[in-house]
């Protein structure tokens, strides 16, 4: 069932199945929240205020490229194109005031979903071509399933996903939530966060095949050797599994998540292609081709254990 209300002056709906009830919101096609069998486990703040100062793209719809792009540069077709920077020097999340602030298009689809489109123009923050993205949530049963679609009318990288963060067992920090990735390795990062090129064989410390609590802040991209993404995350009763046709997954445990969370207060599971992709010989880069229909998923299943 799909219930339309007004957050704070955004148009907003509540999408609610017996046991999932989910918000989710124009501003940013942004997801404020997220409660499984009574109990909240996605975070949301509680005004439109918080939302507009927070930098943490608290539950974001992200685009037009999650994560980082060395110092916003790359080369398509050959041309160089630079494109908004807003992180020492270099691109996060598509740059500044980009999709997760924007006023998306809403339309309920049927009596379970609401799909959100928004129209990027050629050369927004920097990027080539006139996109249309789109982001569709649905409840079905203990499911929650995102669906990102795009089309351009030129060549263009595209790298949607959703910002998220998850707590199963609040006020616990997530530091004491178990997790598995199912990922072959992670990638190899400078100081900015911007990769190397190198895929890192998994360690005792990034190796989350098998369920277990990080022993630190993580903010690490695992890449998946083509089997797309499986991750687990388990906590206060309840296991959420994650599956998603990307070849990455950022696991980022909310260091910097800010009031009223604070540190660990969240954790981020992002499914992606590589960040800095399109720089890096052999790195699942997002090229979204003229006229091709992008389509990616994103499942949530939620169950008591
Ligand atoms: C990134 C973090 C960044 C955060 C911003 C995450 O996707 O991996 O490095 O600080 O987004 O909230």
């Amino acid at each position: 069932m799909v219930t339309r209300f007004d957050f704070d002056g955004i148009q907003a709906y509540e999408l609610r199945s017996d046991a999932l009830a989910v918000t989710v919101m124009e501003y940013g096609a942004t997801l404020t929240g997220i409660t499984f069998a009574g109990k909240k486990v996605g975070l949301g703040y509680d005004t439109m205020e918080e939302y507009r100062k927070g930098t943490a793209y608290l539950g974001a719809a992200i685009g037009r490229f999650a994560n980082r792009i060395g110092k916003g540069r790359f080369t398509l077709n050959g041309r160089d194109y630079q494109v908004s920077v807003n992180e020492n020097g270099n691109t996060l999340h598509g740059g500044a005031a980009s999709y997760d602030v924007r006023l998306w298009h809403s339309e309920v689809i049927g009596d379970d979903a609401v799909k959100f489109t928004l129209h990027s123009p050629d050369g927004d923050n920097g990027f080539p071509g006139n996109l249309t993205a789109a982001v569709t949530y649905r409840v079905e049963g203990d499911t929650l399933t995102l669906m990102f679609e795009g089309d351009c009318d030129a060549d263009t990288f595209y790298n949607p996903t959703s910002h998220m963060y998850f707590n199963l067992d609040a006020p616990k920090s997530v530091l004491e939530t178990k997790v598995s990735i199912n990922a072959c390795g992670t990638l190899e990062v400078d100081g900015e966060l911007i990769p190397t090129g190198t895929v890192l064989p998994l360690t005792a410390d990034t190796d989350f095949t098998a369920p277990k609590k990080p022993a630190h802040y993580f903010d690490h991209c695992f890449v998946c050797g083509g089997d797309g993404v499986k991750a687990t995350a388990e906590g206060g009763g309840v296991k959420m599994t994650l599956t998603a046709d990307y070849p990455a997954l950022q696991y980022y445990t909310g260091e910097f998540i800010g009031a009223p969370f604070g540190a660990g207060g969240g954790f981020a599971m992002e499914p992606q292609f590589y960040p800095d992709g399109m720089n890096h010989e052999g790195f699942a880069s997002g090229l979204l081709k003229a006229g091709e229909h992008f389509r990616k998923t994103a499942t949530y299943h939620f169950e008591k254990v």
